[in-house]
Order: C-alpha cells, then structure tokens, then sequence
C-alpha cells in the first residue's frame, strides 16, 4: 500500500500541523477549449481555491496548477468554423479562461495549456511505458464515417432520428426526448453533423489502454483511506464489479491531438492527454521557475501530497483510468480526488434558454465576483451534493453576513467613532475586550479543521456565530452614544471590537480574500494575518487607517440583469445557427462541463470530452428518477397548528430510529383525528424546510387542492420506510 498523507491523519494534531509544513501539489479539471467559463465551471475553481488559499495561510509549501485542455474534434471543427487554426483558437480561448478564473481571484501558480511540448513528451512517455509493459491492445471497429469531411464521426457528430420514439435531430447516443441510449449506426435517417452529408460505415484499427489489467490495483488503491469521498467509493466498487473493457485511446485522422508515436495518421484521444496535462503544468512551472527537483519529488515519489478536484461527472476518469494509466507510466497516484456535485439555479439544471447558463463575464458585469465566492462557500461540503444557487438566498446572504455582519461592523467602528478619535485605539484590551477576544479567536483551531476537510459551510456558520457575538458587544456598548458622554469609552468600545474584527478577517480570508485584504490595509498590520502565527491584539495606541468601502449591498434585480442578458444572447446566437452560422455540434460555445449527463461516464468508449452539452428538454433520465426517495410513511399523530389554518403538525414513521416532523398544507381537507394510523407515501429526501412553524422533513404526496384535495395512500402490504419504484 502506498504512503499517504490524508488530510484528516494531519488534522489528528492541529498543533503538529502548523509547525510542520506540508508539500501539496493542487489541480482543478481542465476547461475545454470549446466555451466560455460559466458558474457551473467556477464552483469547482471557487472550492479548490478556497482550499489553496487555506492551505497557503497554514504556512504550508502548495502549488496550484490547471492548464486549458484543447484536443479533440469539437475544437477542431469550432475553428474551421471561423477560418482559423486550431492553435489559434486554443491560446484565444487559453487567454478568455486566465482572465475569467482570476478575476474571481482565482490564483493559479501556473495555467498552461495541453497542447504544449511538455504534453506531448509526458503523453508519449506514459503510452510507450504502458507498451512496453504490455498493456496496449489493437482491435478492428466499425464506425460510422463521413466521405464528405473524410473523418470518423464521434457521437455527437451525428444526428437522424431517435431509433426509439422517432423524434428528429437527436445525437448519436441518446435521445434529448425519450432519454434512451443508443449506437449512432441506430439513427435513423443519420446524417454528419458538420456537413449533412449521410455517413458510411467503415473499418479501422483502434488502440486501448487494458484497463482492466488494473483491476487488482485499483482496487487495493481504493483501500488507502480518503482516496474519494464514500459516494463515489461505492461508485467505483460497482464499476469495478462490472468488469473493467478496454479503453479506446485512439481517434484517427484529421484529428487535433497528439500523433501517437510509431503509428499512422492516429492520435491521442483528448482524454488520454487531458490529465496528463496536470503534470505537463506543473513541469513547466517547475522548470521555469529553478524549482526542477520538486518534478520528481512530486510525481515520482509519494513523498508528497497531491489532490485532484473535480466534478462529478468526470469522476471515472479521474478514479479508474487516471491511477491506472499514472501507474502504468510509472507515476505516483493522487493521494485523494476531491469530487463535488453540479450547480443548479433555482432549483433547476441551467438553461440557456432560461438565461441561467450564466457566463463568468456577464455575472462580471453585474455583481462583484466576491459575492460568488461567498454564497458558493455557504452551500459547499465535502460531497457530491448538487449546489442550488437560489438567488433569493444568495443575495439575502451576502447582505445580511458580509455586508450587514463584517463590513458593517468596520465601517460602523472605524469611519462612525475611530475617525473622531483619531483613528487611535486604546492602550490595551478591557476586562470585556479579553473574553470578546478570546472567544472568537479560541476559534481559530476549529474553523481550520473546517477548511481543512472542505467544510466551508461549517467554516461560514461558525465564523458568522463569532460575528453576531462582536457585532452584539457594540450593539451594547452603542459606541455612538459613548463618544458623545466619554471618548475614551468609545475608544475602548472601538479597540475591542476591532481586535474581535481582526481575527474574524482572517477565517474570512481564504473565502474573502479582497475584503480581508481590505480590513487588514484598514488595521495597518505590519504583516498579513495566517492561521500559522496566534493571534495576538494589535499594540498600545496602535493607530488604523482611514475607512474605505469593503463592500456594499446588492439587489436581485442584478440577477435579473444577468439571465436577460444571457436570454438575449442565446437567442441571438439560436439565430445565427439557424442563418447558417457554425455547425450544430460543434459551434456551441457554452462548453459542457461540470453540466454533462453522467451516464457517459461510465462507458469506456466515452467521446464526451468538451462536446456540446445536452439542453434540457423536462426529459429527466432514469438516475434523475432515481434520486427522489419515495417512501411509505404512517401517519402517528396529527394536530391542528395555531395561527396557521391550512396546515396540519404531522408526526410521520418513515421505518426510521425517530418519527419525522411533517407540516403538510392539508388541513383544508383532513380533519387531524382521521389521519391517525394513516399509511401515506412521502418524498423522503427532499431538504428539510423551515417554516414558521417549525421544521418539516418530508412531503406528503397529494392531488387536487381545498376540500377536493387526495393524499395518495398504498393500496396494501406497505410498512413505513418502504421504498416505492
Ligand atoms: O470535462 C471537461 O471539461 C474536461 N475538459 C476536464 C478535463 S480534466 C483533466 F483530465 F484534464
Ligand atoms: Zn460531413
């Protein structure tokens, strides 16, 4: 088994881990050079960077690494399209994706491309090494071709109609209507996507990667503790279980990519080079910057940690080819690949239609990209959960926490009393101004653990907790009253709460890091805060520098802007498709990731890298299905609830330790004592709902409405916690 540094065997002794400082090696996917970053993209960027800046405030030796990953067909037709080379377009788009990333201070140590020399050594290395060891095999495939553009066709470079319900213009491998899967060679009526042209069926000899010559491996590799989250553990099992095919990791030509070394007119698939560009970002890095010996500490030993974060829909990539190719070029494996779920905005997948596919550079436009980083850190965790963008929320949020909790509390202290006093503080803590102090910076061990295992929403909740705690000191103290009775109060009041402010700045940085970086200009400190030095209040008589905005309130109407905006371009570009403008496949510009069906993923012929992505038609697939939890529950007790005349306190058995707290809109039609013993069927993992009333922890499933309303009840042979489907 491997040597591994897990970040949970550092976390055993907190003490240990700031003295100690640890080499982390960091990378977040690549985009696909085919679009634009979206806030679908910046969840993972957002998290991983969170997690850097942590890791850089530890006092710990990280490197951050990500590259544009630019191979593949969708590109190479993309810039056909508008008359230029594929280079071109790939450091055009490199270019877009730096700016984007980084103005969402997004700090990389190097952003690299994988079309880049450095790749394709690495590429070759890595194939020529699994050759050589004899894990490349060659198989004769039958694939659908197009005479007219002289190419094999991927999937989503073929269109007909669905085999299954006849909807027309539907993709190579599934249906957008009926949801089935298929082989382009089912389509009826198919055509080539680029030209129109009907293709043919033609011959040609493939490489694959054995993969499953790993199964053994990978499955000892999934032993070491913390590799992946349990979710997609389980996941892994059960790919594993179904038995390991060969992995097709070549395309033939005209194809942007790599030429495979000793063969003929075929190439790299872009997935087989994509992570390899990882490592080619970070030799580059390294070697530019005299650091070249850190290469081989990295990659060719376990002596240090590397993680890898991505999306979920890339996850068998990343677990089962990914160690498995590393491990046949003689590379280390990851220590851990941190997997997150995918975005939704109001509860909904992104739409471009809807507006809601939602480029970095409109939300630019309209609200500060701090606002971004912090509602995405109150919603994020270590797991695979979706994250719901509620714009309501999101703004009410960042209003009340970082503009009414943390700026307010600067603004309130230093340009409403400190400038009347000179900007001095007093000469030292009161009596008050210790426990305050104490208090919120004994916090400090706990919100690191926080970040540390990728809890920011945990981080948020405590680090907000603290701020109600300072922002209630000055509420009592009314510094405002004091300064107009006795200055010198005031000044206790202000230099208090500053010092309280202070070690609050500093868990906020990782997240925040404009507004930290803003507080401690504001504070004069003669160097940055860490979580590695104590915090210690600032000197006698220390002396704070004159206010300036840290941040201001924002309106949903921003929102509102935002998805006009992208509603309006859409449009505008549905419209130049249908002039003629672009192919079909390969001219969309939103990019796919982190937004793909997962069922892809798990194929080992897989041809989704960077192809256009699937807009929702209301058509959900049968793991969306899946993910609603219908349960048998019965109904233990029900009671009428004051001052709400439409709904009912229910207390639903649900086969669980404890009843559920249900508060159902049924009271129009059900009188509490007819529903006692009741059996019902309820959604049983929907997000519990505060209410005014109380919690409720599942829905009820019902029809009509008023009196006419129906609770659907099991017909027979139905327990409590039975699961339906
Ligand atoms: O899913 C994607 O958009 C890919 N471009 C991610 C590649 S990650 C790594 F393997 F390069
Ligand atoms: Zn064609």
């Amino acid at each position: 088994m491997e040597k591994v540094f897990t970040a949970e065997a550092k976390l055993s002794n907190l003490e240990t881990l700031s003295a100690m400082s640890r080499r982390i090696l960091v990378t977040s996917a690549l985009p696909y050079a085919n679009g634009p970053i979206h806030l679908g993209h910046l969840v993972e960027y957002i998290q991983t960077d969170i997690w850097v800046r942590f890791q850089k405030l530890q006092g710990n030796e990280v490197y951050y690494f990500c590259a544009d990953d630019t191979h593949g067909t969708p590109v190479m037709i993309a810039a056909r399209n508008r008359g230029i080379s594929p280079e071109e377009l790939v450091n055009e788009m490199r270019k877009a994706h730096f700016e984007d990333l980084t103005s969402f201070q997004v700090e990389f140590d190097n952003y690299y491309s994988t079309n880049t020399p450095e790749n394709r050594a690495l590429a070759e290395e890595i194939y020529l090494k699994a050759k050589e060891k004899g894990h490349i095999h060659r198989e004769t495939l039958n694939q659908l071709y197009c005479e007219h553009d002289d190419m094999f066709l991927p999937d989503r470079f073929v269109r007909g109609i669905c085999p299954k319900c006849g909807a027309e213009d539907q993709y190579g491998d599934s249906c957008e209507v009926c949801g089935s899967t298929y082989r382009p060679e089912d389509l009826k009526q198919s055509r080539c996507a680029i030209c129109g042209t009907p293709p043919i069926q033609k011959e040609s000899e493939h490489i694959f990667f054995k993969l499953g010559d790993f199964q053994a491996y990978l499955e000892d590799w999934l032993k070491t503790h913390n590799r992946v989250d349990e979710g997609i553990r389980k996941k892994m099992h059960e790919w594993i279980d179904q038995g390991l095919r060969h992995w097709d990791i070549s395309r033939d030509g005209p194809y942007f990519g790599f030429a495979i070394p000793g063969e003929q007119n075929k190439f790299f698939y872009v997935w087989l080079d994509a992570p390899i560009g990882y490592i080619a970002s970070s030799l580059n890095y390294f070697r530019k910057t005299g650091k070249d010996e850190l290469f081989d500490d990295f990659w060719r030993s376990e002596e240090h940690e590397v993680y890898h974060f991505i999306g979920k829909d890339i996850a068998y990539f990343h677990t089962l080819f990914w160690p498995a190719v590393l491990h046949a070029g003689n590379f280390r494996t990851p220590t851990s690949v941190f997997v997150h779920g995918f975005l939704t905005v109001n509860g909904e997948k992104m739409s471009k239609s809807r507006g809601t596919f939602v480029r970095a550079s409109t939300f630019l436009k309209h609200l500060d990209p701090e606002c971004l980083r912090y509602f995405y850190a109150t919603r994020l965790g270590p797991g695979l959960d979706d994250l719901d963008l509620n714009t309501g929320d999101f703004v009410a949020r960042y209003n009340s926490d970082v503009v009414g909790n943390v700026a307010n509390l600067f603004s309130r202290l230093v340009s409403g009393i400190a400038s009347k006093l000179d900007l001095q503080l007093s000469e030292g803590l009161s009596r008050e101004g210790k426990k305050l102090f104490a208090e919120v910076s004994g916090k400090k061990e706990a919100i690191a653990g926080h970040f540390e295992r990728r809890e920011y929403a945990r981080a948020v909740r405590e680090i907000q907790a603290l701020s109600d705690s300072v922002n209630r000191f000055i509420s009592e103290k009314e510094p405002w009253k004091q300064i107009k009775a006795d200055a010198e109060a005031a000044r206790q009041t202000v230099t208090d709460a500053i010092n309280a402010g202070m070690a609050l700045s500093l868990y906020l940085k990782p997240i925040l890091p404009v507004l930290s970086g803003g507080v401690e200009e504001l504070l004069a400190l003669e160097s940055p805060l860490t979580f590695v030095q104590e915090l210690k209040p600032l000197p006698a008589h220390h002396k704070l520098r004159k206010y300036r905005h840290l941040a201001g309130r924002i309106e949903t109407a921003a929102f509102d802007a935002i998805f006009e905006e992208e509603r309006s371009a859409a449009a505008e570009a549905k419209k130049e498709q249908a002039a003629g403008a672009g192919s079909s496949a390969a001219g969309n510009s939103q990019g796919g990731k982190n937004q793909k069906s997962s069922k892809k993923a798990g194929t080992a012929k897989s041809d989704s890298a960077g192809e256009a992505p699937v807009e929702d038609s209301g058509i959900i697939t049968i793991d969306e299905l899946e993910k609603v939890e219908l349960r048998v529950g019965r109904i233990l007790s029900a009671e009428l609830i004051e001052g709400a005349d439409r709904l009912l306190r229910i207390q639903l058995d649900v086969g669980e330790e404890n009843p559920r707290n249900v508060i159902a809109g049924i009271r129009s039609a059900y009188n509490p004592e007819d529903l006692k013993e009741l059996s019902v069927v309820c959604v049983a993992n929907l997000k519990p709902r505060k209410m005014k009333f109380g919690t409720s922890e599942a829905m009820l499933l019902a029809t009509g409405k008023d009196d006419g309303l129906t609770l659907f009840v099991p017909h027979r042979n139905a327990h409590p916690g039975d699961r339906l489907g």
